[in-house]
């Protein structure tokens, strides 16, 4: 099963220029513990964007390249999700905006940080997704300077 991991903005703003918008101490520990011990997948400009593998995790990149550094190569992705999509194991879909897209259909689980800020400047978006058929469950509040977020989880 596949479950989805992100921190938006008001408007779904997910990065700028190849990085995150958000650097909220409390959320990264949520994803950090969250997506320890599992495999994770990542667009190529997300695994780009990242000093050094994440460790404890399975790192899997999807990209049309030959890399050198994953743990995991996914040329076919729609290979990668009939393979994986039935199983019990929880493989964590940490981005970016157009990872989550080709993922949020077979999604069972969001876990989503909903910050209370926007960003005219944001370049990537989380895609708009049926709030209807997930049940939403906030798992926690946090604050930082000035911004309040609550992360979420939303379950089909
Ligand atoms: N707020 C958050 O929670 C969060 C989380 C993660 C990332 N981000 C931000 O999101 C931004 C990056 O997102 P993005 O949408 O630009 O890029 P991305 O989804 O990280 O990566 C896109 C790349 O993935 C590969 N790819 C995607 N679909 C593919 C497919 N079907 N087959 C083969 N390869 C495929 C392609 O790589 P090739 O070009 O190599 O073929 C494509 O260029 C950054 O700003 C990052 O900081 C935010």
């Amino acid at each position: 099963m596949f479950s989805i991991i992100a921190a938006v903005g008001k408007n779904r703003e997910l990065g700028k220029k190849g990085d995150l918008i958000f650097h909220l101490k409390d959320d990264m520990k949520f994803f950090r513990e969250t997506t320890s011990g599992h495999k994770i997948v990542m667009g190529r400009k997300t695994w780009e964007s990242l000093p050094s593998k994440l460790p404890n995790r399975t790192n899997i990149v999807v990209t049309s390249r030959d890399l050198e550094g994953p743990d995991e190569i996914v040329h076919d992705i729609n290979e990668f999700i009939t393979d994986n999509k039935d199983t019990d194991e929880e493989i964590f879909i940490i981005g970016g905006g157009k990872i989550y897209a080709e993922f949020l259909p077979v999604a069972s689980k969001i876990y989503l940080t909903e910050v209370d800020a926007e960003d005219k400047e944001a370049d990537t978006y989380f895609p708009e997704f049926d709030k209807t058929k997930f049940d939403r469950k906030v798992i926690k509040k946090g604050s930082q300077d000035d911004l309040t977020f609550d992360i979420c989880l939303y379950q089909r």
